[in-house]
């Protein structure tokens, strides 16, 4: 059973390419560990470097409790799989997986019973004796995974094993490879860039971002309590509406989040509000998911914004409505990170919660300019045309109810549920005491 830790661990490639920063990770004995983040932020030059096939340039990784950078693939005994997961060509699908277990050696009868409740599980059964030449792209894959899977290796590495599959075979085999490593209790680092399978599979998530770590913490935390206004954006479907706000405090009120035409007020008694205060008279970011707004005969004053609906969405189990409100919205791509600053500090636990660990402000230098949208010109429903989702729509879930196209709507805020970020992106919380 295995620990891994990464312990200020860098990469950089040939040519000054900073692929990972500065990356401090604990991850749990049997763990279900998710890696996740865009094309291009490091997550495949983690997972070579934890397999010993890449070698870091700076930091130290811990394998149970020893220090492994200098360990060769072999030692580490962890078992990998990739995009399009490699099969001997001239072994049968039985062939391969029964390959791994010949090597450890052993009953084989055993392991002979043991492919054959494998290759059923992944849905291969019917197969066993085929080569892979004969098989489709994705069977081909659940063999491979088959083949990993199969050993009990200390260590588990998966990088974006489904991502080739439809659809309805990667739900399944999600479900099918938690199942696995969880009934054997292998640490696990799953690669992913896909929000859903990161949400639904990990029992915690790091969430990178040109190579440097935003966000570490359980599916829930990651959601409901994202550092950044980046983790907030990446892990949002339907999108979370990012919007461009002044605060201001105002002493019988709270802090007026201004933006523009329209306010809404954090009251004094809020947790945020002394740590908003220091954002007095400047640019904050107002996260505010679909589900956070609610549509409302009457609103109350200070958490109520209006639009006017522009297009509707059907979803099956609810509506989505895109309504105009002359807010100025945020790109959340352009706000912060940027490159880390030489030598910034990026360890520590300053974060919400308890045994939460969160990355520091290492990489969190923040660009302000360029970042807020000026709203788009106020225009007619009736000139409406085809293009829609315009950037200054504010989103919102219906429920079943499906609204007018073109009725002024009033909007209840969830300010429990509403994120604020500074200029920089880095989530305004509570002041702890
Ligand atoms: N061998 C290499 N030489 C130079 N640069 C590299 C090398 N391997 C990766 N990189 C660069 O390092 C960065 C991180 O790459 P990596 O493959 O880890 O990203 P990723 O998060 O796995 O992306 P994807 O989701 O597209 O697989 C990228 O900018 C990539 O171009
Ligand atoms: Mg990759």
């Amino acid at each position: 059973m295995t620990e891994v830790v990464l312990n200020g661990v860098g990469k950089v490639f040939p040519g000054d390419v900073h692929a990972v920063r500065d990356v401090h990770l604990r991850i749990g004995d049997g763990e279900l560990f998710v890696l996740l983040g865009p094309s291009g932020c490091g997550k495949s030059t983690i997972l070579r470097m934890i397999a010993g096939l890449e070698e870091a340039t700076s930091g130290e990784l811990w394998l149970n409790g020893g220090v492994a950078n200098d360990l060769s693939p072999r030692e580490r005994n962890v078992a990998m799989v990739f995009q399009d997961g490699a099969l001997y060509p001239h072994r049968t699908v039985g062939g391969n997986m029964m390959f791994p277990l010949e090597v450890a050696g052993g009953d084989r009868a055993e392991a002979r019973e043991r492919v054959a409740e494998l290759t059923r599980a992944l849905g291969i059964g019917s197969m066993i004796d085929r080569l892979p030449g004969t098989l489709s792209g994705g069977q081909r894959q659940r063999a491979a995974i088959g083949r990993a899977l199969i050993r009990q290796p200390s260590l588990f590495l998966m990088d974006e094993p489904l991502s080739s599959l439809d659809a309805g075979l990667r739900t399944e085999l999600r479900l099918e490879i938690t199942g696995l490593v969880r009934s054997t209790g292998t640490t696990t680092v799953y690669v992913t860039h896909d929000q859903v399978e990161a949400m639904t599979m990990a029992d915690r998530i790091a969430v990178l971002r040109d190579g440097v770590l935003e966000d570490v913490g359980t599916p829930e935390q990651i959601y409901r309590d994202p550092a950044t206004v980046f983790v907030a954006a990446f892990l949002s479907s339907p999108p979370i509406n990012l919007l461009q706000a002044t605060a201001w405090a105002v002493q019988d009120r709270g802090v007026v989040l201004d933006f523009g035409p329209q306010q809404v007020t954090v009251p004094w008694n809020d947790a945020r509000s002394p740590a908003l205060i220091s954002h007095h008279g400047g640019p904050v970011i107002v996260g505010l998911r679909p589900d956070a707004l609610t549509p409302v005969a009457a609103g109350e004053a200070g958490r109520t914004l209006a639009g006017r609906v522009r297009v509707l969405e059907f979803h099956g189990h609810d509506w989505l409505a895109y309504a105009e409100a002359g807010i100025p919205t945020v790109d959340a791509a352009a706000v912060g990170p940027g490159p880390a600053s030489p030598g910034a500090a990026s360890s520590g636990t300053a974060g919400a919660g308890p045994g939460r660990e969160r990355p520091g402000p290492g990489g969190l230098a923040g660009r302000v300019r360029g970042l807020i949208r000026r709203p788009a010109p106020p225009e007619p429903v009736e000139e409406e045309h085809a293009g829609h989702h315009r950037r200054s729509d504010l989103v919102f879930s219906t429920g079943s109810r499906r609204p007018e196209r073109g009725a002024e709507v009033r909007l209840d805020v969830d300010l429990d549920r509403m994120l604020v970020f500074g200029p920089d992106g880095r989530r305004i919380t509570a002041v702890r005491r």
